[in-house]
């Protein structure tokens, strides 16, 4: 694997054109793209509630589009590269059919605001992240001739109530919005300006949408949020840098909304991404240990194995708190998978700093991990404060460092799950072959089986006889009655 061909890296700009699983006819057609993380993914889904409640339909092929929508991701220039060689293939269409509306949505929406519409003219409509309610008002705006534009960020918009409309969806796993935005500013990071302000969401909200997802077949949910650790929700529209020691204890915690969710079925896996270091508490561990179907893998990013590294990037953490941290989820979880991101060639890193990531690696023993090169992004405290002054070259060395150690590590997880028995959530058929059925243990490794009489949303045991690099291959031994 090198760093070319390497999907880990590449896989958060890739782009997925998101449709409805029924094909609907008649009314407009949308044809919406997704660029980024899962919470873009996530919002993408409220964009089509809104905009099929509106009598649009999606479809596959944007040539017959009468809307496009890209929802764009700004975390790396890569990420906004591909963007716009995208936003060049639309104007293709709007050459053909001149009534097309081409709209970016989400952050490099925020990012680029006017900039877009105006010196790029590229496309019609510019909508920020918390302004999707807008989004019939802008189009109206749009087919008039008008250039729509909305990027107002908001301390209070959660979508609390709007019922996402599942996109691209197996039917078995779903993701749900915990929290909005950031608060954390890591010195490298552009999330805080294009998400906004942290807030969370209404609890009753959230279960109220696990609960309806499993009585529609859904058996797996996961939590989302930049930083799900810091959930707090205190009604009443109260925001948690306000609040009192007593209001504080009466509002309702991450590891509490956890356990609210676990509670909802046996069948239903929670998952939950992504946890902070500086956050992730024991409380969150034990409800993890207590409840069966909170499943054992844990996405806590790491960034840089090095302390002056990590104070430079505004981490709130330290090395050795890092490392006590894995110790407690090796304590509290003893079979817990755990993943992480690193980020090579931040600005000033030595070699000695960044054979410190690679010794942090060993320590943990990472199960899986999305490693990326630093990529400058405008506004930011490292931009701001810093010079981005590690030679290309030497990032991306250290970055191929950190993919072959890692590939190594992946490679040992792999073999440790050999000859032994696994539960597994089958969510559909495996990419090669339609003999095979696919799923993912607790730990969050693919596993495929035989189809057999097996089918998605099935809970099945398989003893692992075979591996490749990162999937596990074996033969279902019996399927678990739903309902223990
Ligand atoms: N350069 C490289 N990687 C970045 N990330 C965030 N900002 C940058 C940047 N400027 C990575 C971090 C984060 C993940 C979502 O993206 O590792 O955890
Ligand atoms: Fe960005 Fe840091 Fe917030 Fe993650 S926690 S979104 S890296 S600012």
């Amino acid at each position: 694997m090198n760093i070319s061909e390497n999907k880990v890296i590449d896989e958060s700009i890739q782009g997925q054109a998101l449709v409805l699983d029924t094909v609907k006819t008649g009314g407009k057609k949308l044809f919406l793209e997704s660029y980024g993380c899962q919470m873009n993914f996530s919002d993408s889904e409220i964009v089509a509630s809104i905009l099929i409640d509106k009598g649009y339909t999606t479809t596959q092929n944007f040539e017959e589009a009468d809307v496009i929508f890209v929802n764009t991701c700004a975390i790396r220039e890569g990420a906004e590269s591909k963007v716009r060689n995208r936003l060049n293939d639309f104007k293709r269409v709007k050459a053909k059919n001149p009534k097309a509306l081409v709209g970016v949505l989400g952050c490099m929406a925020e990012r680029l605001k006017h900039q877009f519409l105006e010196q790029e003219k590229l496309v019609d409509i510019v909508v920020g992240p918390d302004a999707y309610r807008d989004l019939p008002n802008l189009l109206d705006q749009a087919e008039e001739g008008h250039r729509a534009i909305n990027v107002i960020l908001s301390k209070e918009e959660t979508y609390a109530d709007l019922t996402p409309v599942r996109l691209g969806s197996n039917g078995v796993t779903a993701f749900i919005s915990i929290t909005r935005g950031c608060d954390n500013m890591c010195s490298f990071c552009v999330v805080p300006f294009t998400r906004g302000r942290e807030r969370s969401r209404d609890p009753e909200s959230i279960i109220n949408e696990a609960k309806d997802l499993f009585a529609r077949g859904y058996r797996e949910v996961t939590l989302l949020g930049q930083n799900v650790d810091s959930y707090l929700y205190s009604g009443g529209g109260l925001k948690k840098e306000t609040l009192t020691e007593e209001q504080k204890a009466n509002s309702v915690t991450f590891a509490q909304l956890l356990e609210k969710v676990a509670l909802i079925h046996p069948d239903l896996r929670v998952r939950f991404s992504t946890s902070h270091p500086k956050d992730m508490n024991d409380e969150v561990l034990h409800t993890m240990a207590k409840h069966e179907n909170i499943c054992n893998n844990i996405h806590l990013p790491v960034q840089s194995g090095n302390s002056r590294v990590l104070e430079m990037m505004n981490r709130g953490y330290t090395r050795e708190w890092y490392m006590s941290r894995i110790n407690a989820i090796r304590n509290i979880l003893p079979d817990c998978g755990i993943s992480t991101d690193i980020i090579t060639g931040f600005c000033s890193e030595t070699e000695e700093e960044h054979l410190e990531t690679l010794s942090l690696m060993e320590f943990v023993q990472y199960d899986f991990a999305y490693m990326f090169m630093y990529s400058e992004r405008p506004k930011t405290l490292a931009e701001r404060k810093y010079e981005d002054n590690v030679p290309e070259p030497v990032k991306k060395r250290r970055l191929q460092e950190v993919v072959d150690l890692q590939r190594k590590l992946s490679g040992i997880r792999t073999e440790k799950g050999l000859g032994k028995v696994h539960r597994v959530l089958a969510e559909g058929f495996s990419k090669k072959s339609d003999d095979m059925l696919m799923g993912r243990n607790s730990q969050n490794s693919v596993v495929v089986f035989p189809k057999e009489n097996y089918k998605k949303g099935d809970y099945v045991n398989v003893m692992v006889t075979e591996c490749t690099s990162s999937t596990l291959i074996g033969k279902v031994i019996g399927k678990e009655e739903t309902g223990q």
